[in-house]
Parts: C-alpha cells; structure tokens; sequence
C-alpha cells in the first residue's frame, strides 16, 4: 500500500513537467518553427485559436480563426494550422527561422486562454529533440516499474 502510494508520487512529480507545458515551440527538419499549443478549451466554448509572438513590444498576429481578427500579410501563405489530438493546435510558420530576432515570445490563445513562453534564436531546440525528451518521462517510469517489479520477485 504504502509502496504504491510512492509509486503515485513519483509518477505525478515525474508527469507534471509534462503536463503544465501548455505550448513548445522547436524548429522542424525542414527549417519550419513549429507551435504546439496544447491548451485543454473550456467544453462550453467554441473552439477558436491564435498565434502570436512578440519581439520587444511588438505584437504580430501570426494566424487565427478569431472571427473579426486577421493576421499580418507577411504570414499568410507562410503559416498553417492542424489539430492536434486530443486537442489543441499545431501552427507552422515556413521562411522565418533564419531571420528570428535573438529573444522571441511566443504566445498562443485557445478560446480565451493564453499561454507564452520566451525563447532564445540560439535555444531552439529541433523537434526531434524535443519529442524525444517529452517521451523520456515515460522511460523513467519503465524503468521504475521494472525496477520495482524484480526488486520484489
Ligand atoms: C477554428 O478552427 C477549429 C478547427 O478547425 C474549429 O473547430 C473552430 O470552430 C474554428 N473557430 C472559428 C471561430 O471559426
Ligand atoms: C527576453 O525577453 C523577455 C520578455 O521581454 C525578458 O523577460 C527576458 O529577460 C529577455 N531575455 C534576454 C536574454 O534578453
């Protein structure tokens, strides 16, 4: 009993780095930044997305489908956005990565709720990096199972 509620625990702690991560920015192979947000929308709400960065004060619209708002001409035909599952939305944005200022934020806003995070041009990470840390919790937790399981047979 008492072995298993400190399995929990370190699960939980193990997961939450995880879990409050509600946007990752990384560029694709391809040279694309790539904008994952991944925040959960209220069930009473329409579904409605916008991306943004912004460098010093300078906001700029990347893409939205917020009725009555438009982003930036130099974005358009540049950027795409998919769905992502179980929810949230994957923007990408061709032609920008080489000229990124050195300190960018990025936001994105899901039905009304916003989440942001700063990056440096020199640390972004390459996607294939990153999905590989994103995964790396659920090894650990493997090889604590695992660990766990032999320790006692
Ligand atoms: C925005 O796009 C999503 C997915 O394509 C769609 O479900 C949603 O209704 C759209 N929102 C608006 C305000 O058009
Ligand atoms: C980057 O910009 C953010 C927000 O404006 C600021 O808080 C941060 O200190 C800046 N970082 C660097 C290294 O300039």
């Amino acid at each position: 009993m008492l072995k298993s509620l400190f399995a929990c625990g370190v699960l939980g702690v193990l997961l939450m780095p995880v879990q409050s991560q509600q946007i990752s920015v990384c560029v694709e192979d391809d040279g694309d930044l790539r904008v994952d947000c991944q925040i959960e929308p209220k069930a009473n709400k329409i579904s409605s997305y916008e991306f943004s960065w912004s460098l010093g004060t300078k906001e700029a619209l990347i893409n939205t489908n917020v009725s009555g708002s438009a982003s930036e001409a130099q974005f358009r035909d540049k950027s795409e956005v998919v769905e992502l599952d179980p929810h949230g939305y994957r923007m990408t944005l061709k032609g920008f990565t080489e000229t990124l200022p050195h300190n960018t934020t990025y936001m994105c806003k899901i039905s009304g709720q916003v989440e942001s995070i700063n990056v440096e041009r020199d640390h972004l990470a390459p996607c294939s990096a990153v999905s590989m840390f994103l995964k790396s919790p659920w090894s650990w937790i493997t090889s604590l199972l695992l660990l766990v399981y032999h320790t006692h047979s």
